[in-house]
């Protein structure tokens, strides 16, 4: 049986991907150890979900008017010191620094609320409403040094539908996450993609 790999996932919220991504290592879907959960808000609920379900929390909140790379260093120390091979990303909020994506190469992925290279930023959902979009949908892929940027691993579309607000629509877009996010990972993690 090949070893699972540890990795590491990152919140700044509610950490719902998180916890989909945790219930589908217990599960024995995604065959992944989760080492640290780690988040730049220590009152992130997500940490505490995390807690509760026994797994490793670091919390490092960043510094008003300290350099990036200043605010990533004890992240990055804690990342090293769990020794993980993934890092993955779910509703971390802030912008990673080119030095840190370097650190990892090709070991950090993302989930963003839209269909990239549509609606980048921290507020896909509202954006994709505001334009009048038709559909819109979920995103995984690898980070690169560009905001919401770098190879895509996976895609699904979410229809708009009349009347949607931006918490209806959440709702559609949350439940394609909780599904395509682990799928994904498994993918990555044990197949060539
Ligand atoms: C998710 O919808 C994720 O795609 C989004 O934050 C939400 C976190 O929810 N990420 C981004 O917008 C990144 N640009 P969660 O904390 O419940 O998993």
């Amino acid at each position: 049986m090949p070893e699972k790999p540890k990795i590491a996932i990152m919140i700044s919220g509610t950490g719902s991907n998180m916890e989909a991504i945790a219930s589908a290592c217990r599960r024995g879907s995604l065959d992944a150890v989760i080492s640290i959960v780690i988040s730049d808000d220590p009152g992130a609920p997500g940490l505490k979900k995390a807690a509760r379900r026994g797994l490793a929390v670091f919390a490092s909140p960043y510094e008003k008017g300290a350099a990036r790379e200043e605010n990533e260093a004890p992240i990055i120390e804690a990342l090293k010191n769990a020794g993980v091979s993934w890092i993955v990303l779910a509703g971390y909020m802030k912008i990673l620094s080119p030095s840190f994506v370097r650190t990892f190469p090709g070991r950090i992925v993302n989930i963003h609320p839209a269909l990239l290279p549509s609606f980048p930023g921290a507020h896909a959902i509202k954006d994709a409403l505001e334009a009048g979009a038709d559909f819109t949908g979920v995103t995984v892929h690898i980070v690169d040094e560009y905001v919401d940027h770098g190879p895509i691993l996976a895609q699904e579309e979410v229809a708009v539908i009349p009347n949607d607000t931006e918490d209806t629509l959440a709702v559609r877009i949350h439940e394609v996450e909780h599904r395509l996010y682990p799928k994904t990972l498994q993918q990555l993690f044990h197949e060539d993609y």
